[in-house]
């Protein structure tokens, strides 16, 4: 039924800003001792391989993470600053290489999350994709973290409900659906009203496509708005490469049936840590420049609710 893979798109454009505002996060939320509850409700197979068929294939990681290490390094080595959110996110992805300058390993978001677990915090992955959560299930199970770490291979927006209030009363959601079906949107706006009543001061973290689909066009606001309604502080962040048409990233995620190019992504947080906005607005500007490739390219940060 599904036939989206993430491996296609590990390290692209989209991940630099998820996986960049997931790493702020977390680093922010784990300063507090209390066990926190992680959940990645379309978790994809944990981990990927860039030189291997899939990412080799489309290429995209040339215009996400790849740049961005390159840019970075060159910056570093002019005796420029990179702003802190981009270190955070590139030392994450450094330390999986194990300090080879020539990275192989993509952490995807369970990846990122089970390098910043702490003894008193669990995580929970949801994936349906016969492949992907087999592939999953196996990583976890070589991880010396595994026993705090549970895959489910279940719909995440249907779990993630039992989950919820966590006995300590802190966690973190990350909603990032694939979107291949085109209910995904409204089910993610549906899922995160229902997770809010039960579990009112948790933070949420939505990503989603900016493409010229009629049920994406409307994501942006529709989280802004439902946010604003139950009266929560909330961060709204969109990178946009602007991408050249010609040589653009047809994502799966993305085409539904018309083949579509994604130059521009966005990530809705819900109780963001109070710094998050802040970083963002540091960090964005540069990864814009970073990782432009022709005109229209872009960057925003808006929040509401503080
Ligand atoms: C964009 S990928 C996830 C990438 C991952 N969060 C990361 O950042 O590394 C979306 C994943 O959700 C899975 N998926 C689709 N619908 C789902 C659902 N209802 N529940 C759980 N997983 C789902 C897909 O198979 C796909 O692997």
């Amino acid at each position: 039924m599904f036939s989206y893979r993430h491996a296609f798109h590990a390290g692209n454009h989209a991940d630099v800003l998820k996986h960049m505002t997931l790493v702020a996060m977390l680093q922010y939320l784990t300063q507090k001792d209390t066990g926190l509850l992680l959940v990645d409700t379309h978790a994809g197979a944990g981990v990927y391989r860039l030189d291997q068929d899939h990412a080799r294939t489309s290429g995209e990681s040339e215009h996400g993470i790849y740049q961005l290490q390159v840019v970075a390094d060159a910056a570093r080595a002019a005796g420029q600053t990179v702003p802190e959110a981009v270190q955070a996110y590139l030392a994450q992805v450094a330390q999986f290489n194990h300090g080879s300058p020539v990275w192989r390993t993509y952490p995807g978001s369970p990846w990122i999350s089970q390098a910043l677990l702490r003894p008193q915090d669990k995580l929970k992955l949801f994936e349906v994709h016969p492949t992907d959560s087999k592939l999953l299930e196996k990583q976890v199970a070589e991880l010396e973290r595994g026993r705090q770490i549970e895959v489910l291979r279940r719909n995440g927006f249907e779990g993630l409900k039992a989950l919820l209030p966590p006995p300590t009363r802190r966690g973190l959601v990350l909603i990032d659906p694939s979107y291949e079906l085109k209910t995904d949107y409204a089910e993610v706006v549906t899922c995160l009203e229902d997770a809010l009543k039960r579990f009112p001061t948790g933070t949420y973290a939505v990503w989603y496509p900016v493409i010229g689909r009629p049920e994406a066009h409307s994501m942006a606001r529709k989280l802004k708005t439902m946010s604003s309604k139950l009266q929560r502080p909330w961060v709204q962040a969109e990178l946009n490469i602007g991408l050249n048409p010609t040589e653009g990233v047809t994502t799966q995620a993305a085409q539904g049936r018309t083949p579509t190019t994604m130059r521009a992504s966005g990530m809705h947080i819900i109780n963001p840590p109070f710094t998050l906005a802040a970083q963002l607005r540091d960090a964005l500007p540069w990864v814009t420049k970073a990782l432009r490739q022709a005109t229209g390219s872009g960057w925003t940060v808006e929040h509401g609710g503080h």
